[in-house]
């Protein structure tokens, strides 16, 4: 495979930051060595009820148990041992809207919010197991709902506020949840996005549901249903209420968090109470190095697993203050994100390569119009960062003073897995790097065959050993969490990325190997695209896929064939557009959608979308031996060409 062309690029930043990495060497080593003695040790961040039988139960792997009989409760570390310590005036969020409306909440006032909501949920009928779908944009009843729902030991599954009517519905039932909780509407980018609509159209396909708790946010008119929903409003005390934490065996879930794999079907990654808590909390001190007065601003969405982590538990657990920000970064202008971090005294942030390409086409004049010496730290996620964005968030925001820490990590992995390790010693950054393993993950870099390629060789990424973030299995489905993710290297974790480690061991985490986009840092599923197109009665076959785009990362292409009597419909594309942002949401819309006669196939009729791909992209199809109608990639051609000609025009 070919060599990566990035490993030059070294600045000597040891030198600026840290000493050097010898702790981080010296922890790798002993996490590795000897794993029992070291997560005995890392479990202690947090406060147990009672103690586990042994730290790691392997016997029915890949069912991993860590901390077997330990009971925990999340909602309690996150706020009850702050309160009872010397943190109940500390804020824990500070909150602000796209309108600058601006509420901060300390630990006391969160801790009185979340056992009024849970005793709430109890007054519903919600007891511990039971699954709660929670649907909300990034306002203060997101992270109170979570917490109330894990202080009973309900089961949460967050769906992101951008999702359409068919994804939240799937996600219903397949969690067979019966309470939503959700809002009114909410305003994105000046618009509003009214929530509740799209929680009733949900419901019609849905049975298992008995009550939707309903937040005034948006104030546009909505149909409440007469025994059905309520308003958050009228069922949440306002008198000091408390409900005593359930006593959660480590391996009980706490959410499952729904993410997009190589079928139609979303997968529901199920993470538990005690390893998951164990691990975003360690992982977020070595990789950030927070300090007790810190701002840490996580600009990712709560609905998303980096919000689940590090903007709920982990900065809750280390008893950190967070920014919470309900709105779109360059609303009202570019300049929004800088001007937030001025005014907040912002510390660490930590935010998307798209969104950093996204500020950086608006120039270096926004970010030097405000004050943003508070910055300590800067972090990304989500999608490999290029040089030239990494430079600029290292020379422009940073002023060549804060290191970059890309994080690399997935749903499934609960929190980073690869990451410059700040918190134990900086090694020298290089930029596109997410430089070296967290310490207990075992990283591994396979070709096809599962042998272990040469240093700067690209390769499949699997880990040789289990860590205590690790999803514990996917909801539903079992059979299907052991064949996606352990049989393909004989019982090492793989999730379908590619990556190079190069002759000083650092790791460069290259995307996806398989039918996954990440759009704008966005895990979306190729399949899940065409489903929803062929579902449409005007679509006859589909074939998506992911172009390269300097901006997002990628964005979405489709080719489409008509059934014939729907031809000459001259508005298809729009409709198909439009029906795709109702059903998926609007972040599936693809960005170009070409109709053409017929797609590659082979002779068995399989749509050859790789052969789509490579023509679309004018790159060499590979083997088209097996190809029926090649008429067809010339048809794909003059699509892509003619459609180029009419965006240069
Ligand atoms: C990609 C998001 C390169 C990767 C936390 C992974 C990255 C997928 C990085 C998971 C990074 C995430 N560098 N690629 N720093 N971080 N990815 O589940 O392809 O939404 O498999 O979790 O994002 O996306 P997910």
């Amino acid at each position: 495979m070919a060599k990566s062309k990035t490993q030059s690029n070294v600045l000597p930043m040891s030198e600026v930051f840290h000493p050097g990495i010898e702790t981080y060497k010296q922890v790798y080593n002993e996490s590795l060595e000897k794993p029992d003695a070291f997560w005995e040790k890392q479990a202690q961040v947090l406060d147990w009820f009672q103690k586990w039988d042994k730290v790691l139960d392997e016997s029915e792997a890949p069912f991993y148990k860590w901390f077997p009989n330990g009971k925990i409760n999340a909602s309690y570390n996150a706020l009850d041992r702050h309160v009872n310590r010397n943190r109940r005036n500390k804020a824990a969020f500070i909150w602000i809207s796209e309108n600058d409306e601006e509420k901060i909440v300390t630990y006391d006032g969160l801790y009185l919010r979340v056992n009024n909501f849970a005793k709430s949920l109890k007054d519903l009928g919600i007891k511990k197991g039971d699954r709660i779908i929670i649907y909300l944009p990034m306002i203060l009843e997101a992270p109170v709902a979570m917490l109330a729902a894990a202080r009973i030991g309900a089961v949460f599954s967050f769906v992101f506020a951008g999702f359409g009517a068919g994804a939240l519905a799937e996600r219903m039932n397949d969690s067979k949840a019966k309470l939503v909780i959700t809002a009114d509407g909410f305003q994105r980018g000046g618009k509003m996005v009214k929530l509740k609509d799209i929680v009733d159209e949900a419901l019609v396909q849905v049975s298992s549901v008995e009550s939707v708790v309903v937040v005034r946010r948006g104030r546009n008119d909505i149909q409440m249903q007469e025994g059905r929903d309520i308003w958050w409003h009228d069922i949440v005390s306002r008198k000091q209420i408390y409900v005593e934490p359930e006593w959660m065996d480590a391996n009980d879930p706490l959410y499952i968090l729904y993410t997009s794999g190589t079928t139609g079907k979303p997968k529901g990654a199920v993470h538990g109470n005690g390893g998951y808590s164990v691990w975003v909390a360690n992982t977020m001190k070595w990789a950030f190095n927070p300090q007790e007065d810190d701002r840490w601003w996580c600009a990712a969405d709560i609905g998303w697993v980096t919000g689940h982590s590090y903007i709920v538990f982990a900065p809750l657990f280390l008893g950190l203050t967070s920014i919470m920000y309900e709105g779109a970064i360059t609303y009202p202008g570019p300049d929004r994100m800088w001007e937030l971090i001025e005014r907040y005294r912002v510390n660490l942030l930590y935010t998307s390569p798209t969104a950093i390409r996204t500020l950086m086409r608006y120039g270096e004049k926004y970010p030097e119009m405000h004050d943003l010496s508070s910055l300590r730290v800067l972090g990304t996620v989500g999608e490999p960062i290029n040089p030239a964005a990494w430079k600029w968030y290292y020379d422009i925001i940073g002023k060549s003073n804060s290191p970059i820490i890309d994080t690399y990590w997935q749903t499934e992995t609960g929190g980073f897995m690869i990451a410059p390790p700040l918190g134990l010693g900086l090694p020298p950054l290089k930029p596109g790097s997410g430089t070296f393993p967290m310490p207990g993950v075992d990283p591994v870099i396979l070709d096809e065959n599962g042998i272990e390629v040469a240093p700067g060789e690209k390769g499949f990424i699997a880990y040789k050993r289990p860590w205590p973030g690790m999803f514990m299995t996917l909801n539903n489905d079992p059979e299907r969490f052991k064949r996606t993710y352990f049989e393909k290297f004989n019982g090492m974790y793989y999730c379908g990325d590619y990556a190079i480690k190069d002759n000083d061991g650092y790791f460069w985490l290259l995307g996806r190997a398989d039918e996954v986009l990440n759009i704008s840092g966005h895990r979306l599923g190729t399949i899940e695209i065409e489903d929803a197109l062929i579902a449409s009665h005007e679509v006859a076959e589909a074939a998506v896929f992911g172009r390269p785009d300097k901006v997002k990362g990628e964005v979405i292409v489709a080719f489409i064939v008509v059934k014939d009597q729907y031809e000459q419909d001259g508005e298809i594309v729009g409709k198909l557009r439009k029906k795709i942002r109702a059903d998926l949401g609007p972040i599936y819309v693809p960005e170009e959608i070409h109709v053409v006669k017929g797609l590659p196939k082979t002779r068995s009729g399989k749509i050859m979308r790789r052969v789509v791909k490579a023509v679309a992209l004018n790159e060499v199809p590979g083997d088209i031996s097996t190809l029926e109608n090649s008429a067809s990639v010339e048809e794909i051609k003059d699509a892509i060409e003619g459609f180029r000609r009419e965006a240069s025009n």
